[in-house]
């Protein structure tokens, strides 16, 4: 497997992942045609100098993480905007590898701080408190 930053080509691929690994629990997403590749192409547009994929030694996308990079009052900060890996290679690390390569990149840039919000399932929970994520006192996530 090998992780590099996304290219424009990248977007059908992933779009389909994204789709896949949203359709199942603990989401269950069924994407209207044309909406996952719409979702990323946007999301690319400003997150792609900080958007990875993880593919196999065919070349198939595996999985992929973008991050949205801006500079916050005392310096940059980076929100995990999406992760997705292809369901038929859970469990072997993929995710795990994706965010340790993100984290990488942003610390040599001088990131820090990091954010991202998660459906209340204690298995992404966990997901994201194995890569070092607390959950905050201190902030709700609202919707209208
Ligand atoms: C979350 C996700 C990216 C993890 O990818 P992965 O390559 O399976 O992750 P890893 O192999 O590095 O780690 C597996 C861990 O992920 C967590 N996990 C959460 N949801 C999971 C799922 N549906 N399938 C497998 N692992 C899941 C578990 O803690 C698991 O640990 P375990 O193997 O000890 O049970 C992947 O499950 C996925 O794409 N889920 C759907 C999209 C999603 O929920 N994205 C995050 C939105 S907040």
């Amino acid at each position: 497997m090998n992780i590099r930053q996304m290219v424009h080509e990248d977007l059908k691929p992933c779009s389909q992942v994204l789709e896949k690994a949203f359709g199942q629990a603990p989401h269950n997403e069924t994407f209207v045609l044309g909406n996952a590749e719409q979702y990323l192409t946007k999301k690319f547009s400003y997150c792609g100098e900080s958007s990875y994929v993880a593919e196999g030694e065919d070349g198939k996308i595996l999985g992929f993480a973008i991050y949205n990079v801006s500079v916050w009052a005392n310096g940059p900060q980076a929100i995990l905007e999406e992760i997705a890996v292809d369901p038929e290679v859970h469990h072997m690390g993929i995710g795990r590898a994706l965010m340790e390569f993100g984290n990488k990149q942003l610390n040599d840039l001088g990131i820090e701080a990091m954010m991202l919000w998660v459906r209340k399932d204690p298995r992404l929970i966990d997901f994201y408190q194995k890569q070092g994520f607390q959950v905050s006192d201190e902030y709700i996530a609202m919707f209208k």
